[in-house]
């Protein structure tokens, strides 16, 4: 029978685990101390360690010591106090999970499960590692700047975990592309891999839209609808823009990540869920919280391991690696052989990109349809040219109705933005929730996924 070690000096927690790994099928003893602990590593060889970081005599990381966390053994810490520091070097250490308590009683269940069943949760990773060292790429993420070189390595720690990652940069950094490789590169990676953004979703629809709701719950309930955690059930849920999540549904999202459970709207049961977290913000989270848009406890819970990328001014050696890969696919899907020139080359590498790697790649894919084989500065024109995109026209002929010069403006002023939606809302002065909407209502959702 495989043997778990549980290491708590609250007896409580002590109790709730032991029970639980009982009826998962394992024999377990429990520890108060590290000394104990130590004693019972020695008597038996678990298969599974859970735990406390905060033991009175030394850390739950110091039982690194005493097993080979690569040898088979999974450790789980446990700690009521996150911080980035411990988590690191948690996962350096070969960690396989970092719990934030109160704990999770579902996800200690459901990593027992599936120690129970495969023997083994550990994802093997080499082969990504040194191509992304050779080549300038880790999945389909590109760059081989040293801050591109490190968030690679961080990624790679976290992914085969279950941690909650909370991804911080601004629009079109590759938020999104971060989590889809934490996805894939995770045990979860054949499990559906669910993107929400919660800037997009009106206040009225996302409790529903997230949780679900049951026919007749409210006007318009014509039937049953699974939310997001449902469908995400064995994936991953990616959070994105988590500050314009409305506060209250935070409590209820908060209550998820605590318990692994969730009711639908309208229901009066409970349904246990199995999902990985990982959220994106391009605010700074700490001013969100200063502004009551994000709650205190919410982001503790979610800032288990956060990753911050970098806007691509300050990897701007990537800037001509990037560029030339989106030249290749165009050509690829095309059968053409365009290419640019020295000259456009440096431009680019020059410019500042405050839409990041999608104002980037937005620019290629024009310039790529206005030029005839080489592709050089004047194709980029005008807003590479300058620095700053200002001084764009649109005209519009008198008779024009008011609804298509909003559309108009809109789109114009997307491109002015590189298509940094943020940026649009503020210089039309409106809230990015109106955006949405329009571009919902123009048909251009696509520039939620694609950012055209
Ligand atoms: N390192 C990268 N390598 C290749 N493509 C990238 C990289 N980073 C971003 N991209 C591409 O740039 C575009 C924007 O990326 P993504 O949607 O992940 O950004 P984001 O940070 O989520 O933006 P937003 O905050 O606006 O939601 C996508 O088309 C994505 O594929
Ligand atoms: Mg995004």
């Amino acid at each position: 029978m495989p043997h778990v070690l549980i290491v708590d000096n609250d007896a409580a927690v002590r109790e709730a685990l032991l029970g639980i790994c009982a009826a998962e099928g394992f024999s377990c003893v429990a520890a108060g101390t590290l000394r104990e602990a130590q004693i019972q590593i020695m008597r038996h060889r678990p298969v599974v360690v859970l735990a406390e970081l905060t033991l009175p005599d030394g850390s739950g990381i110091d039982l690194f010591n005493e097993i080979d966390a690569r040898a088979g053994t999974h450790i789980i810490l446990l700690t009521a106090q996150a911080s980035l520091e411990s988590a690191l070097d948690a996962l350096r250490l070969g960690a396989t999970d970092y719990l934030i308590k109160p704990i999770n009683y579902l996800r200690i269940k459901t990593l027992l499960a599936k120690v129970a069943r495969h023997g083994d949760l550990h994802v093997d990773l080499p082969r990504v590692r040194s191509t992304s060292q050779r080549l300038g790429h880790f999945g389909q993420m590109l760059g081989a700047s040293p801050v591109m070189q490190k968030l690679y390595s961080h990624i790679e720690r976290v992914a085969p975990t279950e941690a909650t990652v909370f991804l911080l940069g601004e629009s079109g950094t590759g938020k999104e592309l971060a989590a889809q490789t934490i996805h894939d590169l995770s045990l979860r990676q054949k499990a559906p891999f669910l993107p929400v953004n919660c800037g997009a979703i009106s206040p009225q629809l996302i409790e529903s839209e997230i949780f679900g709701h049951e026919k007749g719950s409210f006007t318009g309930a014509e039937k049953q609808h699974k939310g997001y955690f449902e469908r995400a059930n064995g994936g991953t849920l990616f959070l994105d823009e988590i500050t314009e999540m409305p506060v209250e549904l935070q409590v209820k999202l908060l209550r998820v990540l605590e318990t692994g459970s969730f009711m639908r709207i309208g229901a009066n049961q409970e349904l246990d869920t199995d999902v990985r977290v990982i959220a994106a913000s391009n605010r700074d989270p700490e001013q969100a919280i200063h502004e009551g848009r994000l709650r205190l406890d919410l982001y503790h819970r979610l800032n288990v391991f956060p990753l911050l990328i970098a806007p691509l001014r300050d990897r701007a050696a990537d800037v001509e690696l990037l560029a030339q890969s989106f030249l290749d696919e165009l050509n690829a899907t095309h059968a053409t052989n365009k290419f640019f020139t020295e000259e456009s080359l440096l431009s680019l590498s020059q410019y500042h990109w405050p839409g990041n790697v999608r104002e980037l790649r937005n620019y290629v894919q024009r310039a790529f349809i206005l030029s005839d084989r080489s592709i050089d500065a004047d194709a980029m024109a005008p807003a590479l040219t300058r620095h700053a995109p200002t001084g764009l026209t649109l005209e519009i002929p008198v008779g024009t109705s008011l609804a298509e010069v909003d559309r108009k403006l809109i789109f114009a002023t997307l491109e002015m933005c590189g298509g940094v939606k943020k940026r649009v809302a503020d210089v039309l002065g409106i809230s990015l929730k109106t955006l949405y909407n329009r571009l919902e209502e123009y048909g251009a959702c696509h520039v939620d996924t694609e950012g055209n």
